[in-house]
Order: structure tokens, then sequence, then C-alpha cells
């Protein structure tokens, strides 16, 4: 074990683990693994999708017991049996899916089973309203405390969770990939925050696959892998190309690939495809907007926070009827597309932003949900067949790297990183024609995420269309044939791939003038 650190008697250690072990059936998923969280550091957790990270926080939160090992706060050996006993040990945690009643309010969210009481017993609504405001404020959410929380877009429902775990105002706070779905701007608040709650003495566990945010916030750093520890450190004690070694165990090859495709006929032509707000309403979140994408090519979609981008995606599947209007037309030939149904008929596929609400079953099995699209197509009668739907998903389970014991084995249990893969086979099963990608490598480590663009890049080589929507510049300027700009619902620029740049993208997707919007929805 390189480097330990070395976990001394000082007052500054809040909680360290020692020899934690946790298997599931066929997997090991923690071996022997240490972690220290000392008082008013963040110890940033880093390890390749399925190394075990969250299985490790949810033995620290509580969530379920470990093998063996033995957790210690201030010297005293804690066992947990269920989660409400850490987080009176002062643990809070953020989990990675996010854990929220989607039917409730904002403000009934972050005071489940703590909701404050008038003197008569009742709950005390606008107590509740006033202190949950209080407590998104310093997070730059502005949405009513009212609001229901299906109704809030993933990243404001991420930073509700984010104030749910503040609220319980523990001394040992964990987050498990917190910025996944965030805004820049978000970020940079849950930066402020969490300097704020070191500078108090909370100690804070940190999991994200994004090494850049590192130097902002990082003072130690834990690297996981194949669920054994193989670095405790300060962080800063080498670069983070020799951290990303220690992920993956050996030299990462070149992180964007981009292997150019001819470009062929044009397979998918929108035009002046709208998003209304609501169905009377003359208001657009997407305004007329007209683009094409040919055969063979990826178009990235980039866009801020609330630009129209997912909106834009979803209409072009078939998923606002109502609302919408304008016309798609596929290789060459208009299509009425108000379904998704429809969408694949044509030959569509879109992989969601938020894999939980529409991309996954998370009780089917890994090969049910990969053989689910390929089922609601005609081509795809017949593949109900269990035997060829888990031909089918070995493969892809091959091709992708997706981490898991059997395909038999329910979704539910893999890793964050690895749902998503099965997402993304999951669509690609069908052979569409223009594949719709939101955000495809969120939550996805620096490996994965290599094999992800290279897998599209093959495909655009095998001729299929794709527009992939997302906030990430490195990842848009390295995989992207052509760019469109979103921004405020519009068009704002469109370049090609050797005219873009970080600065010409960022520029052109600033709203004009008015404050970047800030919608719930
Ligand atoms: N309840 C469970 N039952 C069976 N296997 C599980 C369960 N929970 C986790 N696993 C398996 O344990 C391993 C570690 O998973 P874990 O969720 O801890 O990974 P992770 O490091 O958080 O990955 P990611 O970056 O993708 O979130 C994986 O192989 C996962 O499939
Ligand atoms: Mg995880």
């Amino acid at each position: 074990m390189p480097d330990l650190l070395t976990d001394s008697e000082s007052g500054d250690v809040l909680l360290s683990a020692r020899g934690i072990s946790k298997s599931f059936p066929g997997v090991r998923a923690l071996d022997n693994v240490q972690i220290t969280v000392r008082r008013g550091r963040l110890n940033a957790v880093l390890g390749e999708n399925g190394a075990g990270k969250s299985t490790l926080m949810n033995i620290l939160a509580g969530v379920f017991p470990p093998d063996a090992g033995e957790i210690l706060m201030k010297g005293r050996r804690q066992t947990f049996k269920r989660p409400h006993e850490a987080q009176q040990a002062g643990i809070a945690i953020i989990h990675q899916e996010l854990n929220l009643l989607r039917e409730l309010s904002v403000a009934e969210n972050i005071f489940l089973g703590r909701e404050p009481r008038t003197r008569l017993g009742l709950v005390n609504y606008s107590g509740m309203h006033r202190d949950a405001a209080a407590l998104l404020a310093p997070l730059d959410l502005s949405v009513d405390p009212g609001t229901q929380v299906r109704k809030l877009r993933l990243g404001a429902q991420q930073v509700v969770e984010i104030a749910k775990a503040l609220s319980l105002d523990a001394r040992v706070l964990i987050m498990d990939e917190p910025t996944s779905a965030l805004s820049d701007h978000e970020v940079e608040a849950i930066f402020r925050l969490i300097r704020q709650l070191k500078a108090r003495g909370v100690g804070i566990i940190y999991i994200t696959h994004k090494l850049d945010e590192l130097p902002h916030i990082a003072d130690d750093v834990t690297v996981l892998r194949d669920g054994k520890c193989v670095a405790a450190e300060p962080y800063g004690k080498r670069p983070h190309d020799e951290l990303i070694r220690l992920m993956v165990g050996r030299e990462l090859a070149e992180l964007f690939p981009k292997s150019v495709a001819a470009i062929g006929e044009e397979v998918l032509r929108v035009a002046n495809l709208s998003l209304r707000r609501s169905e009377h309403s003359a208001d657009y979140t997407v305004c007329p907007t007209s683009l094409r994408v040919r055969q063979g090519e990826i178009v990235g979609l980039f866009g801020l926070m609330g630009a129209g981008r997912t909106e834009l995606l979803q209409c072009i599947f078939g998923l606002h009827p109502r609302r919408s209007s304008g016309e798609i037309w596929i290789e060459g030939k208009r299509r009425s597309i108000r379904s998704p149904r429809q969408a694949i008929a044509a030959g569509l596929a879109l992989a969601p932003e938020d894999r939980k609400v529409d991309g996954l079953v998370l009780a089917m099995s890994v090969a049910e949900n990969i053989g689910l699209a390929a089922g609601a197509t005609a081509r795809g009668i017949g593949l109900a067949d269990p035997r060829r739907e888990g031909a089918l998903a070995r493969r892809y389970m091959n091709q992708l790297g997706i981490k898991t014991p059997t395909v038999a084995q329910p979704v539910r249990y893999l890793s964050g990183g690895n749902q998503q893969k099965v997402v993304l086979s999951k669509w690609l099963t069908i052979k569409p024609k223009v594949l719709l990608l939101d955000e495809p490598t969120r939550g996805i480590d620096v490996n994965a995420k290599r094999e992800i663009y290279s897998l599209i890049n093959e495909l655009a080589r095998g001729g299929l269309g794709v527009l992939m929507a997302s906030s990430e510049l490195p990842e848009i300027l390295a995989i992207a044939d052509r760019i469109v700009v979103l921004s405020e619902g519009r068009v704002a620029g469109e370049f090609s791939r050797d005219e873009a740049s970080e600065e010409i993208l960022l520029k052109a997707a600033l709203p004009s003038g008015r404050p970047p919007a800030r919608q719930a929805g």
C-alpha cells in the first residue's frame, strides 16, 4: 500500500475506516479498503466506474454494513445498522442517484420526516418554506420551495439533494458525484459552499470523475481500483496523469480519438422546429430552429444550462407533440413524429440525460434493458427470445466494457457509469439512422469515456448521423464535425470543427445582454 495517510490519534481525524471489505453475489466490490476524513479537509475519491466508490460511501452512511472492517469516529468504533444511525453520528450523504420524491415539493423533500411543526402539531409550511429558501439561496438556486421536484430539471434536483444534506448540519459530508449534472455556474456555487464548510471544520468526502475540479477543492485524494485502495495521500503529490494511471492500472491512450468519417447524404433535417412553453402560450422554450445532420456526421449541440438543448432533442424525438411544431425530414422524406414510437420507426434513437427516469428500468436485468428499445420496433420482433437477448447484451457488454457479473444482473446493482453504458447499448440495438445523445458521458470515467467516443466514431464511420448535446467543451470540440450553439432557445451560431474553439463557442452561448435564463423546468 503506497503512501498511506498516517492516521494519527490527533483530534483532526473525524472519521476513519479500516480494512473495509464488501462482496455482492459475483463481485468483490471492496477489498480491505481504508479512508480517512479530517477536519476541514476534502478527500477526493477517484476510480473507474465500478471501482467501489459508492459502495464505500454507502457503508460509511449506514446504508448497508461491511462484511469486514471497522469505522471509527473520535476513536470509537461505530456500527451503523441504518442510515439514520450514521446521520445521528454526524454523517450526511448526497447520493449519486438522486433520492428525491418526485411528487413532493422541494421543501417537503428537504425536511422529510423532520418537518417543523406548529404548536398545534401541524406541519409549519411557511416556516418550512422559509428554511428551505434559506438553504437554497447560497446554492444559487432560485426556485420556489413549493415547486414539485418532478418539475425541476436534473441539475436543480441535484442542488435540492445537496440542500437536504446540508440541512442535517453534519460534521462529515459525503458527496457522490454532486456536480455531474450541474452547470458551471452552479458548480461554482457548490465550490464556494465547500470552502465555507471546510472553514467551519466539516470534513468532506467527494467523489468525482472530473479531475479538473480537484485543484479548486481537494486536500487529500484516495484512489480505488477494482475494489482496492491504490493511493491515499495529500492531493498534489503527483500530477493528474499519474492519478489516472493509478485509476486504470495502465497507461491511457489519447482521450479523444477522433477519426473523420466520410460524410454522406443528409439523414436528418429539422425545419422550424419549435417548442412553446405551454399548449396555448406564444412564448417559446425552443424558438423555430432548423438544422441538419448528414450520414457519418457528428453534430454537437452546445449551450449553457437552460439553452434548450434537451428540449430540442426531445421535440425531435416526439416527446412534446402538443407543444411543438415544425418539420422533420429523415433521408429526404417528411415524417410525422408525434411520439417516441413514431420516432423510433422513423429511424431515430434518443439516449436521454436522466437515465433513471427515461432511460432504464432499474428492476430489470441488463439484458432485458438492452433488449427493451429493440422490442419496441418492428425490426426487433423476435428479440424477446431470451437467448438472443442475452447474446445481444453480451456483445454490448464486451464492446462497451459494461462491468457486471452477468447480463442477468438487475440494472439497479450496476454502478452509475455502467448504467449509462446500458442506456447507450439499448439505443444502439435498434440500429438507428440518427442517434440523438443528451450528455452521453455524464458520470462516466475517463477510460469508459474514451471507449464511448471511439464507439460513436465507429458508428459514424458506419454511416450513422449523430446529434449530441454536451456541456463539456473539450468533449464537443474533440468529437463533433460541426457544432451548433444554442442560446436562450435559439441557434446562436454554427461552426465547423476547424473554426470552433472553447472561446468562440462560449461567446456564442452567452445570452445577449440579458442575465442567463434561470428556469425551473
Ligand atoms: N447492491 C448490489 N448488488 C450487487 N452488486 C452491486 C451492488 N452494489 C454495487 N454492486 C457492484 O459493486 C461494484 C462497485 O460498484 P459501485 O457502485 O461502488 O461503483 P462506483 O465506483 O461508485 O462506480 P461509478 O463511478 O460508476 O458510480 C460494481 O461492480 C457494482 O456492479
Ligand atoms: Mg458510484
